[in-house]
């Protein structure tokens, strides 16, 4: 390990302390051999103060022993029918994962205890069918996991859950961490499996807003396989109800959990709750951040030169867009107020970010906030992003008397020849 490794986990120490991450982790992560490394990475989040409460799964472990005692299981999964004899494999394999995961936290010296904080019951008929043992989440017992996690403890949460007359039900694990993880307003759902993430064309999708989810759910959806779509449903309905960020990494993947959570591009799929939240006006300790982020911009001659202090002196002007606390784009909004109109400036989304949105999001920020000052047109200068600001920015092509006099000379005097792009804002 590097020593700048330490120091960029030390960046986040001061924003994750004490907040807590739900750890959502699939049975066939439990039973692979990078198991071991993920509950080191585990150990590593305590150590930071990071509370954590792990829920896992059990279908490997059912379909195990039910090869082994060579009899059939009428569901894996905790969403479809539980049989008598299925939920008997499920409860005997959920023991035995969570009995692995205290084996394993114990050796790193971290506490722990399995918890039945899980209030179920029964998934009921539905469509005719009886689904037996098969639970449906009612509630989560909070307030037996705030005193463990007060105490230090990880509260190990199995895929099964219990009715007020000690009736036990299978339920599924991503429902369950869902649950856990909305019922105590978790910073973070991860959800390990063995998938990288999101994949489309082999490429991997780093980043979802929530609608951006909603939208791939309903469009694409149905090419998803049915454990992933689990995720990217249960996921989203966290984020829009009030959980940060949601991630799905693969457990396979040694140092993946940490990766994810120390990077700013992270390694897996993240669905991030609701963008104009990650908007912000920016502060004084902001500046810095805005020189390096513009800095290659300015070299290239996309945007204009900016010193330190002016940056400083415009402060006001400026709004930032952040992900996981990470400033990762910028953009200045400058108000004529006499020629009731703004300038757009200085526009700028880090290359890892791009082509997420995030230019849009603060394009229409801006264009709403200069409405709300009184502006009835927006216009930009730009010497290599004019397709962008027409093609996805709704801008038009305009003249340099369209610029208030002031900004006449100045675009005169800088002898750059923007091209001048105009934006009506409607009443
Ligand atoms: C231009 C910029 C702000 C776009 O930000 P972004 O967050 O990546 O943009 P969005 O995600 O909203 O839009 C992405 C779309 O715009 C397109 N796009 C990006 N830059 C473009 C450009 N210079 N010209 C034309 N289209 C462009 C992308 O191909 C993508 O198209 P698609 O939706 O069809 O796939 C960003 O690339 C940037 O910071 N550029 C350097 C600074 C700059 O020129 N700023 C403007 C001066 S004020």
């Amino acid at each position: 390990m590097k020593a700048t490794d330490l120091r960029g986990i030390l960046g986040y120490m001061a924003r994750f302390r004490d907040r807590l991450f739900v750890l959502s982790i699939d049975s066939a992560v439990l039973v692979a051999d990078n198991f071991r490394n993920l509950l080191l990475d585990i150990s590593v989040l305590r150590s930071l103060n990071i509370n954590v409460v792990i829920v896992h799964g059990a279908s490997c472990g059912i379909q195990r022993l039910a090869d082994q005692l060579n009899c059939a299981v009428s569901d894996l999964e905790g969403m479809g029918i539980t049989d008598s004899p299925t939920l008997e494999l499920a409860v005997t394999a959920a023991n035995r994962f969570a009995h692995d995961i205290l084996e394993g936290l114990t050796e790193t010296d971290v506490r722990a205890a399995v918890t039945n904080a899980i209030v179920a019951h029964p998934a009921g008929i539905r469509k005719g069918k009886d689904y037996a043992h098969t639970g449906k989440v009612e509630r989560v017992d909070t307030d037996f996991l705030k005193i463990l996690l007060a105490e230090g403890i990880v509260p190990i949460i199995p895929p099964v859950g219990f009715d007020g007359n000690g009736q036990t039900f299978r339920v599924n694990s991503d429902q369950a961490a869902r649950e856990v993880a909305e019922s105590l307003k978790a910073a973070k759902l991860i959800f390990i499996s063995t998938h990288n993430g999101i994949a489309e064309g082999g490429t991997l999708s780093a980043q979802f807003s929530v609608a951006e989810a909603e939208n791939y759910l309903r469009d694409r959806g149905t090419q998803l396989t049915a454990d992933l779509r689990s995720k990217l449903e249960h996921g989203l309905h966290a984020c829009q109800k009030g959980v940060q960020r949601v991630h799905m990494i693969n457990g396979l993947q040694d140092e993946a959990l940490l990766g994810e959570i120390f990077s700013n591009e992270g390694v897996g799929t993240m669905i991030y709750a609701n963008e104009y939240q990650s908007i912000r006006p920016a502060r004084k300790r902001d500046v810095g951040v805005i020189m390096a982020l513009i800095r290659d911009a300015v070299a290239a001659e996309e945007l204009v030169p900016r010193s330190r202090q002016d940056v400083l002196d415009q402060l006001a002007n400026f709004y930032v867009f952040e992900i996981d606390r990470n400033v990762v784009a910028c953009v200045g909004l400058r108000l004529f107020a006499a020629e009731e109109c703004a300038e757009l400036q200085c526009l700028f989304v880090s290359q890892a970010h791009e082509n997420q949105g995030i230019g849009g999001a603060l394009i229409e920020f801006s264009c709403s906030k200069a409405k709300a000052l009184g502006c009835k047109w927006l216009f930009a200068l730009s010497t290599q992003a004019f397709n962008y600001f027409q093609q996805k920015g709704g801008f038009s092509v305009g003249s340099l008397e369209d610029l208030p006099s002031d900004r006449q000379s100045a675009y005169e005097a800088s002898g750059r020849k923007s091209r001048i792009l105009v934006r009506k804002l409607s009443a």
